[in-house]
């Protein structure tokens, strides 16, 4: 052997030789690196220099170790744990109610205004001495609290003169893991489930247990494992101890474990001869159901159902209502404190009413006919989770039923996992816009939080991006999704901006000027997708079964899955007419917005398309017709997505090198994807508008027949 190479063998074997850390995503925002800001970090060992953290319960030894381990990641050195407070920079953490330091140190705190998962953080003087406080009525808000000051360490936040409170707005905060028993995800984008059915319960992944601990981080307290398209098997003892081994790892981080019910399951597998909910043995076999699991989970979260959708079997195959077999789901987990969350995503291609309205029709005439501990989940918006739609019409509809949020974090209709699309700017725009249900200042993320009509039950869900590759999420920034949707779930009003550059601070770099271009292109990512994908309100014109791509000429098979159900695309013009004159899905929504969305000139001309049926040459807000309009969104949607690839390689050697390089190829196919879809779409629009491209916008790369012809074999997530 050389020489050299056996020198450097030998340094690297006494770790001297280390070549720079490739980081490979997998400890999300938790990196705990070693804080390099040397000012930043005498800060830190001033204010930090010993921890007393008190309780010995599972949820407290979770916190206990998280802190440690953070904080002797972050200074690069080991944190001293006490047992009073001797002296100046100690950290204590506890609950009132466990730590008599604790309540000493906040006297002024009234008992019960914190709740057991809200916090208080806050820097306190005692004899003349400094502390930090982290305290709680219940040891899940220690544990929030703890990744709370972590979280501020990560970012090289001031630690002086803290005065954090702390409570969540929303009481289920809850992944949707749209996961099957065989490891496949639906629409799943980042390998496999992360659950390992085959080996649980014997084998417990590590990530289990990195999956709880980055949950919590963001505040998530709850995760239904299996798919909404559900597998009755889950329900069976083989299966039923494997939940019970996830429930075991996610417990001590504040997780609850839920499952779908496939309403079919009494019949299918418990050899029942139906599953009607008014049958008294069907009823008997949920509540015996219930009572097994909850011998093997006592703090099982209860049932997501998927109901008489999509093929999905229901009450309504017995001619009953979904309040009679949500009714009958949630008595069974009542007894334990479970809920039944029953999704609001129904329609059917046998009724010939707009897809939009459906869920309206079917959901407000049961209002008021749900048990108390039933939600009514319902999606964003009245169609599909896609780019943009307005709001649902049933959010603030339904005054006497709890209405829990469904957000979609995988990019079924955004990409995948391949193009870069921060969804905290969808998400936020759905929260923050008024219903106008109780008058004006009738928010979305109100009837959500429960404010608007005094609800206590309250939660939000997001369909997970989670699956087994190493970072997770197949995207690094799919991870921002993640963050996101568990922030916002947390705190429905924090903006878009502060989550982007918490995320950006914690992930990518500290670099002011760097995270600040990081910012811009995540905020603006999500029009640009708008832009490449569904302009002007367009919507549902995506490539048929998988999803991905372009496919606006779709017109095959149930009408309700085609494109030009959507679009309606014509000589004449083009958009959904959902006008008075029209579907009349306009009326589902509340004065003045009913008002302002029938009239074209009114409508946000984000989402005319999605109202009306517009003239090509309808004139635009810019002066532009419609078609000229169009086209240059299309054009628009693409200069972004190469500008974004641009600037990142402007980042080339500024940050990791293996997030630079993940990064720089997959925005490289986002540009590449956001041409196919401009071209796609204008060369197939223009068969109906019969005009030429106005100047600005680039010639397409090929003809409609070639975008027409293209097929594609194993997209994943189907
Ligand atoms: C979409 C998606 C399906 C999913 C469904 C649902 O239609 O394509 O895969 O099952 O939503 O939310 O139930």
């Amino acid at each position: 052997m050389k020489k050299e190479i056996l020198v450097i063998l030998i340094l690297a074997g006494l770790g001297l030789f280390t070549p720079a850390m490739a980081d490979d995503g997998y400890r999300l925002w938790l990196k705990y690196d070693q804080i390099t800001d040397i000012a930043y970090l005498k800060e830190c060992n001033k204010i930090l220099s010993g921890v007393m953290i008190t309780g010995d319960s599972p949820v407290i030894s979770a916190a206990h170790d998280e802190l440690i381990a953070g904080l002797a990641g972050m200074t690069g050195s080991q944190v001293t744990e006490v047992s009073s407070l001797k002296s100046s920079g100690t950290l204590v953490a506890g609950t009132f109610r466990s730590s008599p330091v604790v309540a000493s140190l906040l006297p002024d705190v009234e008992p019960g205004t914190i709740g057991e998962e809200g916090y208080i953080i806050r820097s306190v003087t005692m004899g003349g001495k400094k502390i930090t406080v982290i305290a709680s009525e219940g040891d899940r808000g220690v544990l929030y609290g703890v990744f709370h000051l972590l979280r501020l360490v990560s970012m090289q936040s001031p630690l002086e003169d803290l005065s954090i409170t702390e409570k969540p707005a929303t009481v289920l905060r809850l992944l949707n893991h749209w996961d099957n028993l065989d490891r496949s995800v639906e629409r799943g984008y980042a390998g496999e489930s992360v659950w390992n059915w085959h080996l649980l319960p014997g084998y417990i992944s590590p990530r289990y247990r990195d999956y709880a601990r980055a949950n919590a981080s963001i505040g998530i307290n709850g995760t239904v494992i299996t798919n909404v398209n559900a597998n009755a098997l889950v329900l069976t003892p083989q299966y039923l101890v494997k939940v019970a081994a996830l429930a075991d790892v996610m417990r001590p981080y504040g997780i609850k474990v839920y499952l779908t019910a496939r309403f079919s399951a009494p019949a299918e597998t418990g050899g029942l001869a139906t599953s009607d909910p008014l049958d008294p043995a069907v009823a008997r076999w949920w509540k015996e159901k219930a009572s097994e699991i909850y011998a093997l989970i006592p703090d099982f979260g209860g049932f997501l159902v998927k109901a008489n959708s999509e093929g999905q079997p229901g009450p309504q195959n017995y001619g009953r209502s979904h309040a009679d077999g949500a009714n009958m789901l949630a008595d069974a987990v009542a007894p334990y404190g479970g809920v039944g969350m029953w999704r609001a995503f129904v329609y059917d291609n046998n009724i010939p009413v707009d897809r939009a309205k459906q869920a309206y029709n079917e959901f407000v005439p049961l209002d008021g006919s749900f048990r108390s501990n039933v939600l009514v989940q319902v999606k964003n918006g009245a169609v599909d989770f896609q780019p943009r739609e307005p709001f649902h019409p049933l959010f603030g509809a339904m005054p006497s039923t709890p209405l829990m949020m469904e957000f979609q974090i995988t990019q079924e209709y955004l990409g995948c996992s391949t193009h870069l699309v921060f969804l905290a700017p969808l998400f936020e725009e759905c929260l923050t816009s008024d219903t106008h249900a109780a008058g004006p200042g009738s928010d979305v993320a109100k009837v959500i939080d429960g404010t608007l009509h005094g609800h206590s039950l309250t939660g939000m869900a997001g369909v997970a991006n989670i699956g087994s590759e190493r970072n997770w999420t197949g995207h690094l920034f799919g991870q921002a999704n993640w963050y996101a949707f568990g922030r916002l779930a947390w705190q429905p009003s924090l903006s878009s901006a502060t989550i982007a550059s918490e995320w950006i601070r914690m992930t990518l770099t500290h670099d002011p000027e760097i995270a600040d271009g990081i910012s811009t292109m995540m905020l603006s990512s999500r029009e640009a997708a708008v832009n490449y994908m569904t302009p002007l309100g367009l919507h549902h014109i995506m490539a048929e079964g998988h999803h991905w791509g372009p496919g606006p000429w779709v017109n095959r098979g149930r009408p309700d899955w085609t494109s030009v159900y959507y679009h309606r695309a014509d000589t004449i013009g083009i958009g959904f007419n959902r006008t008075r004159e029209g579907s009349d899905a306009v009326s589902q929504y509340f004065p003045p917005l009913n008002d302002i969305f029938n009239d074209p000139a009114e409508c946000p001309e984000n989402m005319l398309l999605w109202f009306h049926h517009v003239p090509w040459d309808h004139t635009m807000k810019s002066g532009r017709i419609l078609w000229d309009e169009m086209c240059i969104r299309y054009q628009e949607g693409v200069n972004a997505a190469e500008v974004y690839g641009a600037y990142w390689e402007t980042l080339n050697g500024r940050i990791d090198n293996a997030q630079y390089e993940h990064v720089r190829q997959l925005l490289k196919i986002q540009a590449r994807e956001a041409r196919w879809w401009k071209d796609a779409c204008l060369l197939y629009f223009q068969t109906f508008s019969r005009r030429p491209f106005p100047a600005g916008v680039d010639k397409p790369e090929n003809d409609l027949a070639y975008y027409r012809g293209l097929r594609f074999y194993y997209v994943p997530g189907i």
